[in-house]
């Protein structure tokens, strides 16, 4: 998503509702997270979620990356206008794969649309694996894809119809890409995680939570 009025669009657009579940989710997964936690959010773009988690637990220092300087231009200037925060979340610049990935034990592991954005999908779960500490909770979330092209079609007529129309082409093209609950749980399976729970959480949305 590097084409800034296409990071514009999503900036701008409210994605509340799907954000609100993915924190209340968290706050289910992990009631009480450790004291200073470590949090790595893949793939922030414009870092709603990440302020949100930011503010919701004042203890934790998040590094967030995203691989469209575009979008993180957006997440720069929201952290910019929250003093706060500043000194608790790094934002990088960073495109997965990557050799560059820290490497800090982090205890949680958060990552919100991402997956379906990949074109390989064990670069999500390598990186977990790569990043996170043995007993890290996991928190990612995606786009379910629908059965057929009707199905999608009435999710982006549910969900989009009033959206600008790069939105709408990018909601579609995402449902399309998105993975169905049980491919999921193969990948997780090739990388020694199928103890991680995939469920699906709403109409158009999955999970993957646990612990690693
Ligand atoms: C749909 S947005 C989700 C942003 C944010 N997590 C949220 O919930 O609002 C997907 C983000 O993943 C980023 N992205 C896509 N492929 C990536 C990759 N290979 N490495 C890092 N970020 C990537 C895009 O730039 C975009 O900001």
């Amino acid at each position: 998503m590097d084409d800034p009025a296409q990071a514009h669009a999503y900036a701008e657009a409210d994605f509340s509702e799907a954000n609100g579940l993915f924190l209340d989710r968290f706050a289910r997964l992990d009631p009480s997270p450790p004291t200073g936690a470590r949090v790595l959010d893949l793939g922030c773009g414009p870092g709603d979620i990440t302020l949100a988690f930011a503010r919701r637990y004042p203890d934790c220092h998040i590094t967030a990356i995203d691989g469209a300087e575009a979008m993180l231009s957006h997440a720069r200037c929201a952290l910019e206008g929250d003093p706060d925060l500043r000194g608790r979340i790094r934002l990088e610049c960073l495109r997965l794969p990557s050799s560059s990935l820290p490497r800090e034990g982090f205890d949680i592991l958060l990552s919100n649309s991402l997956l379906h954005h990949l074109s390989d999908p064990d670069v999500m779960w390598r990186t977990l694996r790569h990043c996170a500490r043995p007993g890290a909770t996991v928190l990612v979330m995606d786009l379910a894809r629908p059965a057929d092209a009707d199905a999608v079609d009435a999710l982006v007529a549910t969900y989009a119809a009033d959206a600008p129309e790069v939105l709408r082409n990018d909601f579609r093209n995402s449902l399309f890409a998105a993975y169905e609950p049980a491919e999921v749980e193969a990948q997780l399976r090739r990388h020694g995680l199928g103890h991680l729970r995939v469920q699906e959480i709403s109409d158009r949305h999955l999970s993957v939570e646990g612990r690693l």
